[in-house]
């Protein structure tokens, strides 16, 4: 995939209205192939996942568009539900339960702050020079996840 046809790609995930689509797309625009199971190892497994996380964090708290949303929460729990999280996405096998709609139901997260969101996840992954099947993967499944998220 050229990395304008990537570029393409990852900013259509912005829009949940698309968000099926984009599953559907997916194992076009994949290398054919890579096996879902490796996924999580494309992320570096535990110390990939983990450093990727940090960015993606990072880069969230340094988001004026956002950052207030977490302005009283606890960072570390945050980062460490998030590890396990791509995890379990990604075939590591990490248990992972956390119920999104529940945890972010009295939140009022709107539309636009969910895509800076994204955004912020694609700077990460491109930051830790994850491999683009495996960006692309995660990121359907986190588009996929935006209607339980996003209540405003
Ligand atoms: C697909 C996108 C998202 C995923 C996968 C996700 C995942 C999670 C997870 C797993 C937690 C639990 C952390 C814990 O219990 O410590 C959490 C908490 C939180 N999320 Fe999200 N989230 C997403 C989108 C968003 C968006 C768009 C916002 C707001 C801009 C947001 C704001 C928060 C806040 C503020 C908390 C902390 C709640 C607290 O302090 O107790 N999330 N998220």
């Amino acid at each position: 995939m050229t990395n304008a046809t990537r570029k393409i790609f990852a900013h259509s995930t912005l829009l949940a209205s698309v968000a099926g689509a984009l599953l559907a797309l997916t194992p076009v625009l994949s290398t054919p192939a890579r096996a879902s199971t490796g996924y999580y190892q494309q992320f570096g497994s535990r110390p990939g996942t983990t450093a990727l996380i940090n960015r993606f964090v990072g880069n969230v708290l340094a988001d004026s568009r956002i950052n207030f949303y977490f302005a009283h929460t606890n960072i570390p729990a945050l980062k460490a539900a998030l590890v396990n999280q791509v995890c379990n996405l990604e075939g590591g096998g990490c248990p992972f339960n956390m119920n999104m709609h529940t945890i972010h139901e009295n939140m009022g997260v709107t539309q636009a702050a969910f895509n800076a969101l994204a955004e912020d996840m694609i700077r990460a992954l491109d930051e830790q020079q994850i491999p683009v099947a495996a960006q692309n993967n995660l990121l359907a499944k986190l588009a996929a996840m935006e209607p339980e998220i996003v209540t405003k």
